[in-house]
């Protein structure tokens, strides 16, 4: 299985720096191999929200270069950020990141034109003819700063409020300018830059609700006046109390039904292990069922940089390391080795290695097996020890032993059959005698 020395080296956390040389040698051999070529597999781009600030981290740069074919600027774009003094430009930190993003040939999301929050506090204070000509002159100012770069531009975010009104979010531009400042920002927007989308982005709008159907209204109002939009972005910011909506896929196909674009925009998921990845399997698989979904961005390239980094939401660790979520998105994308249209007859798994739990004598190790591009009946992996640690309990998996008892080769008590990208867990408990080492995880071999 040549993608065996790739997920040897992954498994081996600790060993960050030969997993990164490993994952790179094996990077031009398989090109459907990371999220962003077996996205264009399918036609779509799969990309990262970047704050500036981390560019010149190694790891950081590394994963994001090999890994994505997007950028967002997670905060470089913002009115705070470009215009904090009115008709004062200063776009140094959102350059880097669009200029990093060029010698890539990664697209760029612009993010975001008119927003409540993040905005300096002299917009709030301006009367309604003066805020009408700041937000037209901040759009066309800094649309025509990256006229031809942008992919797709965010116009106006966050307009909506939450709960069962389907009632507009108040704001300064929604207070003084009233429901008509929208329609203004796109066709403002268009003048300035008429090769980007333009797109309406949200949160809480991922399934069928009362604040999605607001904006599904308001799009089909726009789209029958002619007013311009050319895409919808859903946030999609999820964990435990909002998780993936079950109409997902029935909300994006429904907006895509009205002739835009659909995009997740920020997607990130709180949790971790075999559920996690799950959850971003479901909403990979729906991206790719809309034909007019044109990609998905995660918010962050690693759980330690990320805004919600207790919640552990991000496809990389704060090592880097890919997490299960990271194989379950691969393997839903086509990739993994395959060559890219989802189901190339090679059956192959992955496992990926997470301590849930520790304590002075012992620790508990959890191990996510996820199937490649085709159903798996059987997977084994296996797990070394360090010597004088020793297992004293495993659950969902059987355990078999080497003669010192320090190679254990698990195989599937209940959980052997996959689906294509589905994933299972097994855990131990390991006693560690005076060593808290890493337990290595071998490739997983299927059948
Ligand atoms: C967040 C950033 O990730 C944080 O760094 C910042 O402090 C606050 O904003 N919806 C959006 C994003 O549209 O711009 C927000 O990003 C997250 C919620």
């Amino acid at each position: 299985m040549h993608m065996s020395v790739k997920r040897l080296g992954r498994a081996v956390t600790a060993g960050l720096v030969a997993a990164a040389a490993l994952t790179a040698a094996t990077h031009s051999a398989e090109a459907a191999d990371t999220l962003g070529s077996a996205a264009a597999g399918k036609g779509r781009y799969f990309g990262a929200a970047v704050a500036a600030g981390h560019l010149g981290e190694a790891a950081y740069a590394a994963t994001l270069d090999r890994e994505f074919t997007q950028v967002t600027p997670e905060n470089e774009m913002k009115w705070d950020a470009v215009e904090s003094t009115r008709n004062t430009f200063t776009f140094g930190a959102a350059d880097q990141i669009v200029t990093h993003a060029k010698t890539q040939g990664m697209k760029v999301r612009g993010h975001t034109l008119v927003w409540h929050s993040q905005l300096p506090s002299w917009v709030g204070g301006l009367g309604a003819t003066d805020l009408r000509a700041a937000m037209n002159n901040h759009i066309t100012r800094v649309m025509e700063h990256y006229k031809g770069q942008i992919d797709s531009w965010d116009v106006v975010n966050e307009a909506f409020q939450d709960g069962g009104s389907g009632a507009r979010r108040s704001s300064p531009f929604q207070d003084k300018l009233g429901d008509g400042f929208i329609e203004e920002a796109f066709r403002t927007a268009r003048a300035a830059d008429p090769a980007a989308k333009l797109c309406y982005n949200d949160y809480n709008t991922d399934g069928v609700n009362a604040k999605s159907d607001a904006v599904y209204a308001m799009v089909a109002d726009f789209k029958s006046r002619g007013v311009p939009i050319d895409c919808v972005g859903f946030q999609s910011h999820f964990n435990s109390a909002s998780p993936v909506p079950s109409d997902y896929r029935a909300n994006l196909q429904r907006f895509a039904d009205l002739g835009v674009d659909v995009q997740i925009t920020e997607l990130d998921i709180e949790g971790s292990g075999a559920a996690q990845a799950s959850s971003y399997r479901t909403v990979t698989e729906a991206c790719l069922a809309v034909s007019r979904c044109a990609g998905i961005t995660v918010w962050g390239v690693t759980d330690k940089y990320s805004w919600r980094s207790g919640g552990t939401p991000l496809l990389f660790d704060g090592d880097y390391a890919a997490k299960p979520a990271y194989d379950a998105v691969l393997a839903a994308l086509g990739g993994s080795g395959g060559d890219g249209d989802g189901g190339d007859g090679t059956v192959s798994c992955t496992a990926t290695y997470t301590r849930t739990a520790d304590w002075s004598t012992g620790y508990n190790g959890e191990v996510t097996i996820t199937a490649g591009s085709e159903p798996v009946t059987s997977w084994s992996t296996t797990v070394t020890l360090t010597p004088p640690q020793q297992v004293s309990a495993t659950w969902n998996g059987s355990p078999a032993w080497d003669a010192s008892r320090t190679v254990m080769t698990v195989r599937p008590t209940w959980n052997g059959s996959l689906a294509a990208g589905a994933s299972t867990s097994f855990g131990f408990t390991v006693a560690k005698n005076g060593s808290a080492a890493a337990p290595v995880v071998g490739a997983c071999t299927a059948s």
